[in-house]
């Protein structure tokens, strides 16, 4: 009978030898090799294990090689990895500093999970690693996590911690939701009032009593240098940082800080930071001074970003104050434009074509579809995935996020096992079976990029709810976006959780425990498969 170790996401190829283990002591090295590329991922294994590092391996101590071998990329591609265990030593070899990374994830996972808090000494000094043989790439480049800051803030050190998390599940896109019409969450240097006025709201819903508001101002941004700090903390993960700054609705924060540059001539134009849960009529009004803001906004963004995709939001634009301001239907009947949608289309293509001409890519909420996609745009499907197959076969590339199977702020209980919140019950294992090809023709599968899970946190004040939210639910995904559909199963993937929720409560990430009877089993090392 083989054995599994409990990995997740699970390898493409791994097994135990049934050689001698490895002995991780506190003489052991993580070795380069001299590699530049390594010293971030090496410095990060060392202080896990709190070993030591060094450019070249001494002769016969024991040690875990790291090495980057260009001529495995042909075979598992710039993410992919080996791993190799055994009595004599450790060797971690990828195509790129990416796949050497992930491989640390998953040596990581073979250790015992006190090893998060007593490095090599959480053996009791004998501290082992069972003798395996790995061969592992995703099965998709995009293996996204949104994190809404505006409906709730959160400071950097949650953030950074939160990236940890990811980086744990080898998840690598990070999509920052900065701004929505509850706060602005972003300094823009040019408008210091989006984060002076736009970063606060007067009040917030009580989370267990809607109607009735705490009366509690709620805000926050990040500084320039915050947000710098983030993103090379998430590169040094191979995260990258994905920032969505909403066009042309979810507006009502930057409009509250700006009102000019608002649909001014609708009926009852009054903008506000919104300090309850919907969605809002305000909108960018077409015109020139909100279009040189906009531009001067994403100019800013773009320093700050290095993410070839910059997300624009797009989604849930009312287009009311359109129909009713002068001045927008003005615009719309001079530039062709028959309706809201192409209305709200025309914004996006503009967008489109700034990010273009800088060397980046839009991509947006598949309402962006709805009134003509941009040419060169990439599309997330959050109400359907029906509108990513859609787009795929249109030639776009797409990001499959949708509320059915992606959306982490519907609760896992029922309603009345999660006190009455959004009853939208999706399960542990309903997460599990998601596969984002379904429907998608073969033809089309490279255009869909991967899959996201959403943490809207209307209903998560704090990061221990986000993270009761997310796992083990993103842990599920994280092998729906990692691992071959042919290596997929719930019940193995039930047990091995159990490692890595013991792993969890190491790391003090907060999650929902599972209600089946499997969370009872013991946590094994290694289980029968
Ligand atoms: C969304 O949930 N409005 C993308």
């Amino acid at each position: 009978m083989s054995q599994t170790p409990s990995i997740i996401p699970i390898p493409v190829s791994c097994r135990l030898t049934g050689g001698a283990p490895f002995a991780l002591t506190g003489q052991t090295v993580v070795a380069t090799g001299g590699e530049a590329a390594l010293r971030g991922v090496a410095a990060q294994l060392a202080k896990l294990l709190a070993v030591t590092v060094a450019e070249t391996a001494p002769a016969g101590g024991s040690v875990i090689a790291l090495g980057i071998d260009p001529a495995l990329t042909p075979k598992l591609g710039g993410e992919g990895y080996t791993l190799s265990v055994t009595a004599k030593g450790v060797t971690i070899r990828g195509g790129g500093a990416a796949g050497v990374f992930y491989g640390m994830q998953s040596l990581r996972q073979l250790l015992p999970p006190d090893i998060e808090r007593f490095g090599w000494r959480a053996g009791g000094g004998a501290t082992t690693v069972a003798a395996v043989e790995i061969e592992d790439r995703p099965r998709f480049g995009w293996r996204g996590s949104l994190l809404d800051v505006s409906r709730h803030f959160s400071p950097v050190a949650e953030v950074k911690k939160y990236l940890d998390t990811l980086a744990l599940h080898k998840l690598n896109v990070f999509q920052w939701h900065l701004v929505d019409d509850q706060g602005w969450r972003i300094e823009i240097k040019k408008y210091p009032k989006l984060t002076s006025v736009g970063a606060w709201r007067a009040a917030t819903p009580k989370v267990d009593n809607e109607p009735v508001s705490d009366g509690i101002p709620h805000g926050g941004f990040y500084t320039q240098d915050e947000i710098r700090d983030v993103v090379a903390y998430a590169a040094e993960r191979f995260i990258t940082v994905v920032p969505e700054i909403e066009v042309p609705g979810h507006s009502s924060a930057a409009l509250a800080a700006y009102p000019h540059l608002g649909n001014t001539d609708a009926p009852g134009y009054a903008p506000v930071v919104q300090p309850r849960w919907t969605i809002f009529p305000e909108t960018y009004a077409p015109k020139p001074e909100t279009l040189e803001f906009l531009d001067n906004v994403f100019t800013e963004v773009l320093a700050l970003f290095p993410s070839k995709f910059i997300h624009v939001g797009g989604d849930e634009a009312m287009k009311e104050q359109w129909e009713a301001s002068p001045t927008a239907r003005a615009f719309m009947a001079a530039n062709g434009l028959k309706n809201g949608h192409e209305l709200q289309s025309w914004f996006i293509r503009r967008t489109e074509n700034f990010l273009a001409k800088h060397g980046r890519r839009l991509i947006g909420w598949d309402e962006i579809q709805e009134g003509g996609l941009a040419p060169g745009a990439a599309m997330m499907a959050w109400r359907d995935v029906k509108w990513a197959i859609e787009a795929a076969r249109l030639g776009h590339d797409v990001v499959m996020a949708p509320t059915s199977h992606t959306y982490f702020d519907y609760t896992e209980g029922t309603a009345e096992e999660e006190g009455g919140q959004i009853g939208a019950h999706t399960t542990l294992e309903k997460v599990y079976s998601f596969d984002p090809l379904t429907g998608v023709e073969p033809a089309y599968h490279a255009r869909v990029l991967g899959a996201q899970g959403q943490l809207w946190r209307e209903r998560m004040p704090s990061l221990s709810v986000v993270e009761r939210r997310a796992y083990p639910r993103l842990s599920a995904l994280a092998e729906v976006v990692w691992s071959p559909v042919a290596r997929k199963d719930f019940a193995d993937f039930r047990t091995r959780l159990n490692l890595l929720l013991a792993r969890f409560d190491r790391l003090g990430v907060n999650y929902r425990r599972p209600r089946d009877s499997a969370a009872l089993a013991p946590n094994p090392m290694a289980h029968q498969a």
